[in-house]
Formats: structure tokens, C-alpha cells, sequence
């Protein structure tokens, strides 16, 4: 298995430079390396100071990138779907959507270069594989959309495909407007199957997220919020990065007050994410672009730590051998968690953030007792014998 290592933070904080420093440090250590962007912007090429090809290309000795080109990977792969929605949309009196205007829906990109990942992972070819994300919020709503999608699609599609098939002839009559062949469904699975696979790769013991930030408070705050939700969702997070820190020697006036306000952050960083291990980064002198400027970052951001060892943190979520259920959710206020079962389904929601969660067999059919969340860890505890009980 590829250790995938994931990037992500608030827009403009390092996550593409530590990305490619990673990366790049990778290679160097005799990992066969891949480091993929889920954004369309070429800055990942840009830093590596390389130029990416449609498919993997080696840019040093063992590190290869590849920059997803979504519009020939959509077209390849999801095809019929786009028919579809062509077709639904002139229909609904609306202009023909063409796929350039498929990849402008939120997210879609990330979707398609994520799932072009997963043929990546496994091919097997990779001991290390790189991922660029997005910044904060698109990244989580993305990381969530298979989970989220697969409580609907596991409703909807088996019903609605028998529903189709009896009603298709009606609906389309009454209502003017396409119902989904079959081999469009088809499609529908296919890619729902996709994203579930995605999800197991980048939740799986294998990989690990790290979060990147500066020591600023608005920057420090959203990263709690997004530790907080890339927990509710599954993700381990291993380190936290601090870029940019301003460097105390010979500093002037103004850059004091820098170098005096990131300290305070810097200790709360330590502090509130403790026990994950926090790499600093220096604020250095000239935007680090090319092999030999990220391997110092790498070599200042690692020290003598291996980035590369299978992350030792416990998954967010655990069931215990009583049938306790664990979930962390770090940061998390009392009055902003809360839970609703459904049938099989746990829901939690945490602020703004929702996660539907399929009990397995041994708790589906018991109700929930007691739950309890202290310290950053939720407890629930479920009635010994059946919900009727
Ligand atoms: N430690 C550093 N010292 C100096 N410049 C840096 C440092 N880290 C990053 N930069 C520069 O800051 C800019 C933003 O960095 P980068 O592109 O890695 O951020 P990002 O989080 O990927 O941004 P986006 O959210 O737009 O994807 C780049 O020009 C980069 O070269
Ligand atoms: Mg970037």
C-alpha cells in the first residue's frame, strides 16, 4: 500500500509548497513519489518549478506529478452521465450543459481528480503518494460527499431504479422531462462506487492528513474548526505545519511585534493540538520554488522525524469491545454536538458539519443509552438488548 499523505489548510497558508517540499523530500529519501493537485491552477507545477504532463511525469529522480486534466478525464470516464444531465437540462427549457459547464459545479474537479487517484493508488507503482488539496471548506465538503451521497444513493437507487423502470414511460409523459436510462444509473453506481473507494483510500491506515497553518488567531481558529470536522468525518490528521514564521534574530521594530504576536499563537498551537506533533517552518527570505528550496523547507519542517513512517494516531472513530462508541471530535463545544438516531444511523451533527454514520451489526439494532462528550471525545453508550427493550 502507497502512504498518502494529505494537505490542507486556509487559502494561501503553505499547503501547496509543503505539499511539493513533502514531496520532493520523498523522492530524495528513495520513495517512488506521485504528487497530485485537486487544483486547476498549475501552482503545484509552478513551485516544483516543472511543467505536468496529462499523465504522471517524472519532474526529479523518482518524484512525479500529475496534474488531472479534468476535462479529458470526465469525458472518458463519466460520459453518459454527462448525456444525461444534457439531456435533462434542455428538457427542463434550460440551455444544453455542456461538460466544460459540468466542472463548474463546486467541488467537481476535486471530485474527478480524486477519482483519478484512486486508479493512481492502485496501480500499485507508488510508495508515497502526495495530495495538494483544496483549501479548508471545499476539501471537507468534498471528503464528505461519499459518505453523505451513499445514505442517499443506498436509498434512493435501488428503489428509484424500480421505480424508474415501472414509471419512466409515465413520468416522461407527464412530466416532459427524461428519466435516466439504465446505463445511466449504471454510470450513477459507478462513480458513487468511486468516491466510497476514494474515501477508503484517504481514511484508511495509510494515510493521514496534515494540517497547515501560520500562527495567526483568524487562521489559527479556522483550523480548529476543520480539525474538528476532518475528525467528524473519519480523517486522522498526524501534524500540524506552521509556515511563515518570522525568524527573531536582527529583527527591527515592526518585525518584533511579528515575531512577539506568533509566539503567543504558537504556544496556544502546541498547547490546544497536543499530542500532535506541530513543524515550524521559517518565514525565509524568497518564495521557495524549485527542488532545491523545498528541500530545505522539508528538511526545516521534518527535523529529524520520518514524515514518511504509517501514522501511529488512533482513527477518529472506534468501537470498543463493550460496543462503546468513540468518536473525537476535537474542539468541539457541548452545544454545538448533537445526535439523532435513524433507523440503522447514527447522525452527528457538529456546528455546521453533519455526519450520517451506518452502525455495524452488533449496535444497529440497539438504542442509544447515553452519550456523553468530554475533553474532545464523544461517548455513546447503547441499551444492552433491542431498541424495544
Ligand atoms: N515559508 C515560506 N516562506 C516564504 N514564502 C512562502 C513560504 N511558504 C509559502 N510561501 C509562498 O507563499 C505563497 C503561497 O503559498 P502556497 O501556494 O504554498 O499556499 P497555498 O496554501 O497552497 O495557497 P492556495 O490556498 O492558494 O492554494 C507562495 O508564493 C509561496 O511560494
Ligand atoms: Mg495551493
Amino acid at each position: 500500500m502507497s502512504r498518502v499523505l494529505l494537505f490542507t489548510g486556509k487559502g494561501g497558508v503553505g499547503k501547496t509548497t509543503a505539499a511539493a517540499a513533502t514531496a520532493t523530500l520523498a523522492a530524495r529519501s528513495g520513495h517512488k513519489t506521485l504528487v497530485v493537485s485537486t487544483d486547476t491552477a498549475h501552482s503545484l507545477a509552478d513551485t516544483l518549478g516543472a511543467t505536468a504532463g496529462a499523465e504522471p511525469t517524472e519532474v526529479s529522480p523518482g518524484l512525479h506529478l500529475h496534474q488531472v486534466d479534468t476535462q479529458k478525464a470526465l469525458e472518458r470516464q463519466w460520459g453518459d452521465l454527462r448525456d444525461y444531465a444534457r439531456g435533462f437540462f434542455a428538457e427542463l427549457g434550460l440551455d444544453e450543459v455542456t461538460a466544460e459547464e459540468i466542472t463548474v459545479l463546486p467541488g467537481a474537479e476535486e471530485v474527478i481528480a480524486l477519482l483519478e487517484l484512486r486508479e493512481q493508488a492502485r496501480s500499485g507503482r507508488w510508495d508515497v503518494i502526495v495530495i495538494d488539496c483544496a483549501p479548508t471548506a471545499e476539501t471537507l465538503r468534498l471528503l464528505a460527499l461519499p459518505e453523505a451521497l451513499d445514505w442517499h444513493v443506498n436509498r434512493l437507487l435501488p428503489v428509484g431504479r424500480r421505480l424508474l423502470r415501472t414509471l419512466s414511460p409515465l413520468i416522461r409523459r407527464v412530466a416532459q422531462v427524461s428519466v435516466p436510462e439504465d446505463h445511466v444509473v449504471g454510470a450513477g453506481e459507478r462513480l458513487h462506487r468511486g468516491l466510497l473507494e476514494v474515501r477508503e483510500l484517504l481514511t484508511g491506515p495509510d494515510a493521514s492528513v496534515r494540517l497547515v497553518l501560520t500562527p495567526e488567531a483568524v487562521v489559527l481558529a479556522e483550523a480548529r474548526r476543520t480539525l474538528t470536522s476532518l475528525s467528524l468525518y473519519g480523517y486522522r490528521v498526524d501534524a500540524v505545519i506552521a509556515n511563515r514564521v518570522f525568524p527573531a534574530e536582527g529583527a527591527d521594530p515592526w518585525r518584533q511585534r511579528w515575531v512577539e504576536a506568533q509566539a503567543g499563537h504558537l504556544a496556544e498551537v502546541e498547547q490546544s493540538f497536543a499530542p500532535l506533533p506541530v513543524h515550524t517552518v521559517p518565514y525565509l527570505d524568497a518564495e521557495p520554488v524549485g527542488p532545491a528550496a523545498l528541500i530545505r523547507v522539508a528538511e526545516a519542517m521534518y527535523g529529524e522525524s520520518d514524515p514518511f513512517a504509517p501514522p501511529t494516531v488512533d482513527p477518529p472513530l472506534r468501537i470498543t469491545p463493550e460496543g462503546e462508541l468513540l468518536l473525537a471530535l476535537p474542539f468541539a463545544e457541548k452545544g454545538e454536538v448533537d445526535l439523532a438516531r435513524k433507523g440503522d444511523e447514527l447522525i452527528v451533527n457538529a456546528g455546521s458539519y453533519r455526519r450520517v454514520l451506518a452502525l455495524p451489526a452488533a449496535l444497529a439494532r440497539r438504542s442509544v443509552r447515553e452519550a456523553v462528550l468530554r475533553d474532545g471525545l464523544l461517548r455513546v453508550r447503547f441499551q444492552s438488548g433491542g431498541p424495544d427493550d
